[in-house]
């Protein structure tokens, strides 16, 4: 056993994560020396900036589980979708790419607009059985200064914290709104949303302040029984 990460750009030369192998197996070992056991990878979907074809990640995907050995955590291919006029239309049509296997998929909305309608489509991909996972909630302003807000959300999608932000290298005001998330308790989980090497030591840094603040119990609950429950179709409360 080990811990679960949600989110991550190992997959090469599809955005911008990892430009090459060498760097994919790189994060790979990093990871292991962080201790996840289950990696799952999240290329951006995501219209205006990057949107490679299903087809090459899928490429991507099998040349990296070739690459991986067996000290590596085993892989799981899903997307980080935004949400936009693709996701809008794979929404009706039944195709948002999930986490592969399950009903959960990861989502992240433009940082300074909650789009409109957004807490009822969340609402109804509850009803149909989906769990939709909001990735790094502690960047969009409207949740700032408005707990109320974010209580809504969080009753129909799970939180998603990144651990850099945690540890304070996204910045201070997301820093600030994930740190306050966390003790509000309404973070269901946490990932590394690594993009290089280097994201490691930051989500490394992120574990090490939940573990000092809030206990190990709750690196346990947020990195490990959390994702978990999220990939077999459970909200986390
Ligand atoms: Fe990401």
């Amino acid at each position: 056993m080990g811990y679960v990460d949600l989110h991550s750009h190992v997959l090469f030369g599809l955005d911008d994560g990892a430009p090459d192998p060498a760097t994919s197996l790189a994060m790979l070992d990093a990871l292991a020396s962080l201790g996840v056991s289950e990696q799952c990878v999240t290329p951006h979907q995501k219209a205006s900036q990057y949107l490679p074809a299903w087809a090459d990640v899928e490429t991507a995907f099998a040349e990296v589980s070739k690459l991986r050995n067996p000290r590596h955590p085993t892989l799981r291919l899903a997307a980080e979708n935004m949400w936009d006029d693709v996701f809008y239309q794979r929404a009706i049509d039944g195709t948002i790419p999930h986490y592969t296997g399950t009903s959960a998929f990861l989502v992240e909305i433009p940082r300074q607009l909650m789009p409109p309608g957004m807490l009822d489509r969340l609402f109804q991909f509850g009803r149909a059985g989906k769990v939709p996972v909001l990735a790094h909630p502690e960047r969009y302003h409207q949740l700032w200064d408005d707990d109320a807000l974010a209580r809504s959300l969080r009753r129909v999608c799970a939180f998603q914290i990144d651990l850099g932000a945690i540890a304070g290298f996204h910045g201070k005001r997301e820093t600030k709104a994930a740190r306050h998330l966390l003790e509000l308790g309404l973070a269901a989980c946490v990932a590394t949303d690594a993009h290089q090497v280097g994201d490691l030591q930051q989500a490394a840094a992120g574990l090490a302040w939940i573990d000092k603040k809030l206990g190990h119990a709750a690196v346990v609950r947020l990195f490990d029984h959390a994702p978990r429950a999220i990939l077999s179709g459970e909200l986390p409360d």
